[in-house]
């Protein structure tokens, strides 16, 4: 039997494939101030998140809300610019949608982005970071629900969400671009006020490398679907609780933007270097 998701996942899949006559074999998530890597893609199609039915709309500045169908260093990519997030009140499992269209239309690998604070006294705002693992601290989860086993388990495994063969080539291609890769724990909390000090303080504590309000979910449904998934954090800002300005989405978007053509050259490589 079809369950209601399914239904919805091949209706979005197949409004998409009318726009745009394009199988996809990786799906890229652009993270805040990320965009511009969508700018490298020999663009085949473009579909507004408006036009894809069931497909959530962002509602964040710097979040652009299209689907960017293409070629990028040879590889057949479908580029989210905006994604969704839990604060602006959608459910885990909205969030989580468009990765399961992407599933639809033939995307096996993930490779996820973000922004957030970095945890690390010894880190730098503008560094890029490598996720090794995950903490989901936003009290839900999109499995929730009944579950289609067409999909995937009702309990799926955990142990390795992000795939240590895709972590290896993204330390490797930033070796060779010469880009300083840090690795480590992202923990997802809801926001969207930013953490105080004593948070920020409990979440070092819980082994945390970086702190943001996304990703979490998506590779969490990205799992269950056995997709592969590598996960790549921009740290925009320190979020150590001791530094003297407070954070700002403006501070977020515009470190983000300067760090961007490192991110996009990192980026570029390991697709290039990719097996899909
Ligand atoms: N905290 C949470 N989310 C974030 C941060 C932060 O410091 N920076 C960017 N996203």
């Amino acid at each position: 039997m079809t369950s209601e998701l399914r239904r919805r996942m091949e209706e979005a899949a197949e409004a998409v494939r009318r726009r745009v006559a394009f199988e996809p074999k990786l799906a890229i998530v652009l993270g805040s101030g990320l965009g511009a890597l969508a700018d490298h893609i020999e663009t085949v199609g473009v579909v507004p998140y408006a036009e894809i039915p069931h497909f959530p709309t962002s509602t964040v500045p710097g979040h652009a809300g299209r689907l960017v169908l293409g070629w990028l260093e040879g590889k057949p990519v479908a580029a989210m610019q905006g994604r969704v997030h839990l604060y602006e009140g959608y459910t885990a499992q909205e969030v989580v949608f468009p990765i399961r269209v992407l599933f639809a239309l033939g995307c096996r690998t993930l490779l996820v982005s973000n922004a957030a604070g970095g945890l690390n006294r010894e880190w730098r705002a503008g560094d890029l970071m490598v996720i090794t693992d995950h903490i989901n601290f936003q009290g839900t989860n999109p499995l929730v629900g009944p579950n289609d086993d067409s999909l995937g388990p009702r309990f799926p495994d955990m142990s390795r969400p992000y795939d240590p063969v895709l972590v290896e080539l993204a330390e490797r291609c930033a070796v060779e671009e010469r880009v300083v890769l840090r690795r480590g724990v992202y923990v997802a909390v809801v926001g969207p006020s930013y953490e105080t000090a004593a948070e920020l303080r409990m979440l070092r504590g819980f082994g945390a490398n970086a702190v943001g309000m996304s990703t979490v979910p998506e590779v969490i449904a990205a799992r269950h679907l056995g997709m592969r998934v590598l996960g790549l954090t921009a740290i925009t800002d320190m979020a150590t609780g001791e530094a003297a300005q407070p954070v700002t989405h403006e501070e977020v978007l515009r470190v983000a933007r300067e760090l961007e053509p490192r991110f996009v050259r990192l980026v570029r490589r390991i697709v290039r270097e990719m097996e899909l």
